[in-house]
């Protein structure tokens, strides 16, 4: 069996190096447009950092799992062909800022029409709007009726940082596909690919439309969480009361479960947001208004969420951050990525640019010029601010010489266990620590002598008191 993916990125370079993993006998190959990327995978610098990945891509790479540019030669053998490729929100006419951009998923089935053989089963991983396999399949079928596809939907569930852990033990596979005899073989075909190495009652099956949606509705649901803890941490800092404790209480009700109730300065990442903006888009086109607008709240207490971070620092450091030196710990959306896409860290930093600070980013894995492009793209720089305000060290003693402020916007370990003593010796009085992530102890800071805040803490309400009038 030969397996043939298209879409060489975050999604479709870690989920084939894993089938590769599981099943020695089956050729993958994951081909892609962008030859830096492709080069990429075929050296120990992968373009995407997870941890595992390395040694999964190693022990597979030229025996069963290849990486090429050569799109049209793999496709003509291949029995299954993954669409992996990226699904942006839309920049441009009907539904600009909300709808996705799903020339990418065509593009992949005018490609599949040219050169995929007959009987090749077609599987939507990329995250799609509903009823994009009916796309698929009329383009298919106009283009290259003599042959038949079988078209099922195969949404990811992966998170980055965890993408091998949870690709090994994923809470469920997900297969959608048409209820015809036809449609049904190819859905055996793919579990029994994942049947490898997951036990079969977590591989589910469904119609293809369900799949489609459960996708944006898992992102949608997931996201919702995080939302809402954090439009309760705004309260908490307001009341007195301690988010952490607010979500420890509520987490152990088993309806509400603990997981993804951590206040934060925001969500980010490539999928959140878009998968919820193509929602609301998608509520909106099928004339159900009051469904779209519940569910855009989620995206606009996120803004309000990284929008406040920045004024609190603002007004804490005495309404005025020009000329101060703010070292920046974290840039990725998350932990263990090398990810920026969406991050909150890129607008917080933006605002903070807009306000003439100096920013010193330091981030374990993200390159300086991708850190750069982000902040070039949100319009940091727009309102005359230069671009020397913002440099770049991964060490965070050296990042922070000279400080006024630390900002945690993003979790990385490293940063919970530094000689804060030492750090804070180094730094301009009074040191300011702020916590987008509660990653760091409070008190033992405070005894340290910062000006330490967090999210949704008595200890924000604390520093912020002076203003909370004028709020
Ligand atoms: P990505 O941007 O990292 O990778 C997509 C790749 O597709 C790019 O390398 C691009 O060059 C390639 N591509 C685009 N058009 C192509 C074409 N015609 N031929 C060959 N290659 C082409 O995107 P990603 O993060 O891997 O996401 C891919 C999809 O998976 C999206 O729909 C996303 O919503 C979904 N998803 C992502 C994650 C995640 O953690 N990133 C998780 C679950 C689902
Ligand atoms: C998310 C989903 O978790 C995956 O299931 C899904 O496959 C993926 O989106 C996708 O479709 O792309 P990911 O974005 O990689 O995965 O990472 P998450 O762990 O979900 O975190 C998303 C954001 O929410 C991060 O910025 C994270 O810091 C933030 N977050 C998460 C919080 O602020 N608080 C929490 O409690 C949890």
């Amino acid at each position: 069996m030969k397996i043939c993916a298209i879409g060489a990125g975050y999604v479709g370079g870690p989920t084939m190096a894993k089938i590769a993993e599981k099943c020695p006998d089956i050729e993958v190959v994951v081909v892609d447009i962008n030859e830096k990327r492709i080069a990429e995978w075929n050296t120990d610098h992968l373009p995407v950092f997870e941890p595992g990945l390395l040694e999964v891509v190693k022990a597979a790479r030229g025996r069963n799992l290849h990486f090429s540019t050569e799109i049209e030669s793999n496709l003509v053998d291949a029995d299954i062909v993954f669409i992996c490729v990226n699904t942006p929100t839309k920049t441009y006419g009907e539904g600009a800022g909300k709808a996705a951009n799903v020339t990418y998923v065509e593009n992949c089935s005018r490609l599949i029409a040219r050169c995929a053989k007959d009987g090749a089963i077609i599987v939507e991983k990329s995250t799609v709007p509903v009823r994009t396999a009916e796309t698929v399949k009329k383009i298919l079928h106009h283009r290259a009726a003599s042959r038949r596809f079988e078209v099922l939907s195969n949404p990811e569930f992966l998170a980055e940082g965890t993408a091998m852990s949870d690709l090994e033990h994923p809470n469920r596979v997900l297969i959608g596909g048409d209820t015809t005899p036809a449609g049904q073989a190819a859905i055996q075909a793919v579990v029994d690919v994942y049947a490898r190495w997951i036990p079969r009652q977590n591989i589910l099956t469904s119609n293809v439309w369900s799949s489609e949606l459960s996708k944006l509705t898992a992102n949608a649901f997931l996201a919702q969480r995080v939302s809402s803890i954090n439009a309760i941490s705004a309260l908490c800092e307001k009341t007195g009361a301690d988010v952490s404790e607010v979500s420890r209480a509520i987490g152990a009700d088993e309806r509400i479960g603990s997981r993804f109730l951590n206040a934060s300065v925001g969500f980010g990442g490539s999928c959140f947001q878009k998968d919820i903006l193509n929602l609301v888009y998608l509520c909106e086109a099928a004339g159900l208004p009051e469904v779209a607008e519940y569910w855009h709240q989620v995206v606009i207490m996120n803004d309000y969420q990284k929008r406040r971070f920045a004024t609190h620092v603002v007004r804490t450091m005495f309404n005025t951050v020009a000329g101060k030196r703010l070292a920046i710990f974290g840039f990725a959306f998350k932990k263990d990525t090398n990810d920026t896409r969406e991050s909150a860290a890129i607008y917080v930093c933006r605002d903070l640019l807009i306000e003439r600070a100096h920013l010193v980013i330091c981030d374990p894995q993200v390159e300086p010029e991708t850190a750069l492009q982000d902040l070039r793209a949100c319009g940091a720089f727009d309102s005359g601010v230069d671009e020397s305000n913002v440099t770049f060290n991964p060490d965070p003693y050296e990042a922070t010489s000279g400080a006024d402020a630390i900002l945690v916007l993003t979790e990385w370990d490293v940063f919970r266990d530094l000689d804060y003593e030492r750090i804070r010796e180094q730094m301009r009085l009074p040191a300011f620590v702020f916590d987008g992530r509660n990653l760091l102890s409070g008190e033992q800071l405070t005894q340290l002598g910062y000006q330490y805040s967090s999210i949704g803490k008595n200890g924000a309400a604390a520093v912020d008191s002076s203003h909370a009038k004028e709020d």
